[in-house]
């Protein structure tokens, strides 16, 4: 990914499923001085994602796609991405598998957050797996998306130990916690900031 040039904050689209938590601390990231993000789109597959929410409150505009017909719905939503002018697509529990087509349309430009220290643990019920497997520490990933699933190039990560008597609901606590922390610092990363 390129410097970012003078001070012009790069045109981003979050993509979101359901609660949105951390698109709200993308939102709140964007807003600060340093960052080289201004969130321009928030886009969603489900009209019912909490997450939408945060459209209204910190008013950016929204689309909604039914992604029933993925070809059709791919290509209204790349020609409203295209329209927008957006540079940067952050997915933050982006209930989609993106197609080969859309991720060549924004090479390089599209970045996913994931509760697990990648490559272990891709797909979902992630924390429930972890759990399973009895493991010590979990995390979460920031990394570019390619056409695999959750395999694209490692941005970063942090580490979280798991506690005796974990859930999954309190380790998926602990988990988003910091994620809201790592998307920023990975965005930071790449612009090299
Ligand atoms: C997060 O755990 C993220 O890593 C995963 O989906 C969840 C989304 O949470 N991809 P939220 O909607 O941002 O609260």
């Amino acid at each position: 990914m390129a410097l970012l040039i003078g001070s012009r904050k790069k045109r981003t689209a979050v993509f979101i499923s359901g609660k949105g938590s951390n698109l709200k601390s993308l939102i709140k990231f964007s807003k600060k001085k340093k960052s080289p993000i201004s969130i321009c789109l928030i886009v969603s597959n489900n009209y019912k994602a909490k997450g939408l929410i945060y459209a209204n409150i910190f008013k950016i505009k929204k689309k909604i796609f039914s992604f029933k017909n993925k070809i059709f719905v791919e290509k209204k939503l790349i020609s409203e991405l295209k329209k927008n002018k957006i540079e940067l697509i952050c997915l933050a529990g982006f209930m989609e598998i993106l197609s080969n087509h859309f991720i060549k349309n924004f090479s390089g430009k599209i970045l996913n957050i994931h509760p697990s220290l990648l490559p272990k643990y891709k797909g979902l019920n992630t924390h429930d797996r972890v759990l399973k497997k009895k493991e010590k520490y979990s995390g979460c990933t920031v990394h570019y998306v390619n056409s695999r699933l959750d395999a694209g190039r490692i941005i970063l990560q942090k580490k979280v130990k798991i506690s005796e008597n974990e859930t999954s609901k309190s380790l998926s606590r602990k988990i988003l916690k910091e994620e809201h922390k790592l998307y920023p610092n990975a965005i930071l990363k790449i612009f090299n900031l």
